[in-house]
C-alpha cells in the first residue's frame, strides 16, 4: 500500500509536471468568428486569457436549485472523441492549456468525470497555468476544484492519486452497490463523501443534493457516456467543444449518439500552427434559445 507521504510526494510532481508543461507550451492567440453569447451568460477572464482567447470566456448560472453544468471535449476531423489520449485529436496547446485546463474549469467549483476517464491513468483536473491560477483565485474559489466521479460498478480508491490527496475533497456520485465495497477504503479517506443515488438515473436528484453542499459550477470533462446521460438528463447548460486538425480517435465514437446541438454562441479559429483547430460553445439542443446581448 502506497504511503500518504508517497501520495503527496508524488502529487508535488504531480502539479510541478503540469506547471511546467503549461508555462512552456507555445500559446497562440485563437480568431473570433462568432460572439453572441446568451443574455445570462457570465463573462470571465483576466488580460492574460482575453488575449489568447480573443475576447472573454462566457459561463451559466447556476439555477435555483441545482448547479450549471458544462461538457467540454475534444473530437477529431472526423468527429470522434475516444482515445487514450486526447491530445491525438489534434485540438493542439491552446486548446489543452487555455480552454480544457483553464478557462472551462477556472470558475468551477467542481469537476465531473466518469470512472472510464479516471480509471488507469494519473490525473487530477485542476488549473495549472499560473495566469489561470491567479483568474481562480481572484474569483475566490479553493485551488483545487472538488474531483467529483461517477462510477456504477465502483474504482479501487487505494490505486489512484485522485483518491489519496487530503487536500483534495472527492465525492463519489454512485449507487448503494458500488459503494458497500468501496466503504473501508472510504472511511479511511475523510476527504472522500458519497453522493448517492437510487438508481444511475437519479443524476438530477443528485445535481439538486449539489448545491445544498455549496457546489453551483460543474465542469464535466467526459467521456462521451457520461455525457450522454447528462444530456439526456437536460443538465447540461454550455458545451465547450473543440475540433483538432487530424482524422482519429476510435471510430463512431461521438460526443453523443443522439443529436445535441443547440445554438452556436461562440466559435474561435486557431491561428498559426493551430490553424484548422475550431473551438465552439454550443447550447443544449434542448435548452429554450435565450436572448441574445
Ligand atoms: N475527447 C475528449 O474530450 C475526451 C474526454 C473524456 C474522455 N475521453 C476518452 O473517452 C474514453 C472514456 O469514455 P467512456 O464513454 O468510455 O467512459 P466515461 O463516460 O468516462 O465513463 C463511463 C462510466 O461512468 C460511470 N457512469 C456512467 N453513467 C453514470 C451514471 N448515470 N451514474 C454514475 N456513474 C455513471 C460508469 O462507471 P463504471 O464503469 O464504474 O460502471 C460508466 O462505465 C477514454 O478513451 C477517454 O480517454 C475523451
Amino acid at each position: 500500500m502506497t504511503a500518504q507521504h508517497e501520495w503527496n510526494a508524488r502529487f508535488e510532481q504531480f502539479v510541478a509536471r503540469k506547471t511546467r508543461a503549461a508555462t512552456s507550451a507555445p500559446l497562440l492567440p485563437l480568431r473570433t468568428e462568432l460572439d453572441e453569447p446568451a443574455q445570462d451568460a457570465i463573462a470571465i477572464g483576466n488580460a492574460w486569457s482575453t488575449q489568447l482567447f480573443d475576447g472573454r470566456f462566457y459561463v451559466s448560472p447556476a439555477h435555483a436549485g441545482r448547479p450549471s453544468c458544462s461538457l467540454v471535449f475534444v473530437q477529431s476531423l472526423d468527429g470522434n472523441t475516444a482515445t487514450p489520449d486526447p491530445g491525438l485529436l489534434g485540438g493542439g496547446n491552446t486548446d489543452k492549456h487555455l480552454i480544457y485546463e483553464g478557462l472551462s474549469r477556472v470558475a468551477a467549483d467542481a469537476v465531473l468525470a466518469g470512472a472510464e476517464t479516471v480509471r488507469g491513468g494519473e490525473v487530477m483536473f485542476s488549473i495549472w497555468h499560473p495566469q489561470l491560477v491567479d483568474l481562480r483565485m481572484s474569483l475566490g474559489l479553493p485551488r483545487h476544484p472538488i474531483q467529483i466521479v461517477a462510477t456504477l460498478r465502483g474504482l479501487d480508491l487505494a490505486d489512484s492519486m485522485l483518491f489519496n490527496i487530503p487536500d483534495v475533497p472527492v465525492l463519489l456520485l454512485t449507487v448503494a452497490a458500488a459503494a458497500e465495497p468501496m466503504s473501508r477504503a472510504i472511511e479511511s479517506r475523510p476527504w472522500i463523501r458519497l453522493l448517492l443515488m437510487a438508481e444511475p438515473a437519479d443524476l438530477r436528484g443528485a445535481f439538486e443534493r449539489l448545491q445544498s453542499i455549496g457546489i453551483c459550477r460543474i465542469s464535466c470533462v467526459g467521456g462521451r457516456t457520461l455525457a450522454g446521460h447528462l444530456l439526456e438528463a437536460e443538465l447540461i447548460e454550455d458545451i465547450y467543444l473543440t475540433t483538432g486538425r487530424v482524422r482519429g480517435g476510435e471510430p463512431g465514437t461521438p460526443l453523443s449518439s443522439s443529436p445535441w446541438r443547440g445554438r452556436t454562441v461562440v466559435r474561435k479559429a486557431g491561428t498559426g500552427a493551430d490553424e484548422g483547430v475550431i473551438f465552439e460553445h454550443l447550447l443544449p439542443r434542448f435548452r429554450p434559445d435565450r436572448l441574445v446581448k
